[in-house]
């Protein structure tokens, strides 16, 4: 088997999506791209018509495509929490909204009529504690029912959530607070966490004094239901709740260029960087793309498995799923407990139509064995869709072979924090897929491979992937023009552009396939080569789990491919797996690209978001001191990982 640049096996034929599937898509009309280019920009009027206006805008977008600012549904106005709520009770109120899955097997359901009541009520306890338009509150919640009430009632009253990852340290925390100048905070008393309840009062309490401003007030949820001591300012989320049992408040409407919240970006590369998206564009293009893309309909249930603290989790846990008015699952636990098929059960059990994850979580189902979720009926499933990371082609195959049997298709889904919403994807009712390949830019949206003078790549070459056209879901920053000039890589050599940071190539098809971060290229002698092009052809050797490859210094070279590879289950890493990877390297891409260096290790250095951080592998490589680690879900694995790399002779 032959592998193109991209490591996609040529001898694939594309796969075309089944016709059951095709007959009852949201989109399934060949021509929607050629006839969104015809409209465009006012093809995207097609988004807006998805939402509530409270004023309907005069332009879909203000101020032309050429240069900033961009403002989309300009004159319009909104709001968030009546689009996600209040419009769906006089259709559905019975309907479940939120699905909520816990981590000890307890579940809880939220009709639309229960978030409604819930919103509301939160929504006037916090105008109680002097919330209001345009401040902004943090929420530093795990994944429970509690954490998108609070996001809605924050849109209701149009303040700016700026949602923290419960995991992350009361260090990180007051960073995000104080760089907000955020004077609000609602967090819980505690989780579990691998069967431990963690103090997360505790790390919130922590966090504010290492404040430079003062904390007006802070809620807190009782998750764990001990008795919880409330300092001055803080204040129980039930008291709270009861106090305004049955208050309702009006949504404050807000200019579609309104801030809804902000967000700051996972930080494979660099230090996380603020993101602010708006209400109008972003609640348009993420309602529009939670419709073509995922395919969603009200009457579905839908499983977004990303935890609400990323941006997948903000657009497709909660306000893609609930602006369409469809039952969003949220599941506060991990896949493999206290069973490794948890989440093929929560599947069965919910009846679940369509379920999104990341390649992360797909790689280690995988090296769990396709036994776990063979033991659960998936035939609820009709769509599939992956986020986060390149697909190797294996894993893609194994993820419509063993989870969708053949018969869902399979999106995979490019975008960023940054972009608020998928950009590149195939439409899953109108277009082939290609394992490996994202697919063709959505409709209206302008994304090119370009070279380093800003040329189009000819067909297979590598190149930046570069937004060349405003959209819906521009943040903030990018829409004015007034931000990440200095820190980011802008480049107007054919007007402009958002140079995403990824390297990329495009087939004839105008199929786009991700290689990964432009920093994780790796160039041996001159030659680049893609860690997913490395990767993937790794990761097709029998009894390989998951493989990262890096750039190592070498003498002769100057740099070269070191390896890591997680074997499956069952499979010793031994010199007869180190020497098939290298003979499949040496086959699928050439000598040059034979690791220098195969090191097997239980599990790789992760994000917590579940990306690989090959920074950490180079610095472990070439013997530097390692770089920031707090980002790390699995921080411990790099010592086991020194160690081993130091035995090598
Ligand atoms: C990577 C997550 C390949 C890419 C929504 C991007 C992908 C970064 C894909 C953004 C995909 C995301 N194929 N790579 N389908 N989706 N990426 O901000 O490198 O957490 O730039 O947003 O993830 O990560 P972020």
């Amino acid at each position: 088997m032959d592998h193109d640049v991209n490591g996609r096996l040529l001898d694939r034929p594309a796969i075309e999506p089944p016709e059951s599937f095709v007959a009852q898509a949201n989109v399934s009309d060949p021509d929607v791209r050629a006839a969104f280019e015809r409209e465009w920009p006012d093809c995207w009027a097609q988004a807006g018509r998805l939402l509530d206006w409270e004023r309907p805008y005069d332009e879909t977008l203000a101020g032309g495509a050429a240069e900033p600012p961009f403002e989309w549904f300009a004159g319009g106005r909104l709001n968030a929490s009546h689009n996600c709520v209040d419009r769906h009770v006089d259709e559905r109120k019975n309907q479940v909204a939120v699905q909520w899955e816990g981590r000890l097997g307890e579940t809880r359901t939220y009709t639309y009529l229960d978030l409604y009541r819930e919103v509301n009520e939160f929504a006037a306890a916090l105008r109680s504690l002097g919330v209001a338009a345009g401040d902004v509150v943090t929420l530093y919640m795990p994944m429970i029912p509690e954490l998108p009430v609070a996001m809605l009632a924050c849109a209701r009253l149009g303040a700016v959530h700026n949602v923290v990852f419960a995991g992350f340290s009361a260090e990180a925390l007051a960073n995000r607070m104080g760089r907000a100048e955020s004077r609000f905070l609602v967090t819980c008393d505690g989780y579990y966490r691998r069967g431990a309840a963690t103090n997360q009062k505790n790390k919130a309490d922590n966090a504010r004094i290492g404040l430079d401003h003062e904390v007006e007030a802070t809620v807190v949820v009782s998750r764990l239901g001990d008795e919880t001591h409330l300092g001055d300012r803080q204040y129980g989320y039930v008291d709270l709740l009861a106090a305004h049992e049955g208050d309702r408040v009006d949504p404050v409407a807000r200019r579609a260029a309104d801030p809804l919240f902000l967000i700051y970006t996972s930080g494979t590369t660099g230090a996380p960087k603020a993101v602010t998206h708006t209400t109008g564009g972003y609640l348009a293009h993420v309602a529009w793309t939670a419709r073509a893309v995922l395919d969603i309909k009200p009457e579905d249930t839908y499983w977004c498995s990303a935890d609400i603290g990323w941006i997948t989790g903000h657009s497709y846990v909660v306000y893609g799923p609930l602006a369409l008015g469809t039952t969003t699952v949220l599941y506060e636990g991990t896949a493999d407990h206290p069973e490794r098929d948890r989440v093929w059960q929560i599947i069965e059990r919910n009846a679940v139509d369509v379920f999104y994850t990341a390649p992360t979580a797909i790689r280690a189902f995988m090296k769990w064995g396709s036994e776990y979720p063979a033991r659960n009926d998936l035939s609820s499933l009709r769509l599939l869709g992956t986020v986060g990371e390149p697909i190797n082609p294996r894993v893609w195959e194994w993820y419509y072979t063993h989870i969708g049997g053949e018969r869902c298709p399979v999106v995979d889904t490019w975008w960023q924090t940054e972009t608020g919403a998928i950009m590149v994807s195939t439409l899953p009712g109108a277009d082939a897929m290609k394992p490996g390949s994202a697919g063709m830019a959505l409709p209206g949206i302008g994304a090119r491979v370009v070279d380093g003078d800003g040329r189009p790549t000819p067909p297979g070459e590598p190149g930046y992937l570069v937004l060349d056209r405003p959209w819906p879901g521009m943040p903030t920053a990018l829409a004015t023009g007034e931000g990440w000039a200095d820190s980011h890589p802008w480049r107007s050599a054919d007007g402009w552009q958002y140079v995403a940071g990824d390297e990329a190539t495009v087939d004839e098809d105008g199929y786009v396939t991700v290689l990964g971060r432009v920093d994780d290229v790796i160039n041996v002698a001159g030659r680049r080569f893609s860690t997913m092009e490395l990767e993937s052809s790794i990761v097709e050797v029998a009894g390989v789990a998951e493989a990262a490859v890096i750039g190592g210094d070498d003498r002769s070279t100057g740099r070269a491919v070191y390896a890591y590879v997680s074997p499956e289950r069952d499979c010793p890493g031994d010199d007869d797996l180190r020497a098939r990877i290298e003979a499949r390297v040496r086959e699928a891409i050439g000598p040059m690209a034979t690791p220098e260096a195969v090191v097997f290790t239980p599990e790789l250095p992760k994000t917590r978001s579940g990306k690989i951080m090959r920074r950490l592998l180079e610095d472990i490589a070439n013997d530097e001191p390692l770089g920031d680690t707090s980002a790390l879900r699995n921080p411990e694995i790099l010592g086991e990982i020194e160690s081993v790399v130091r035995e090598e002779p």
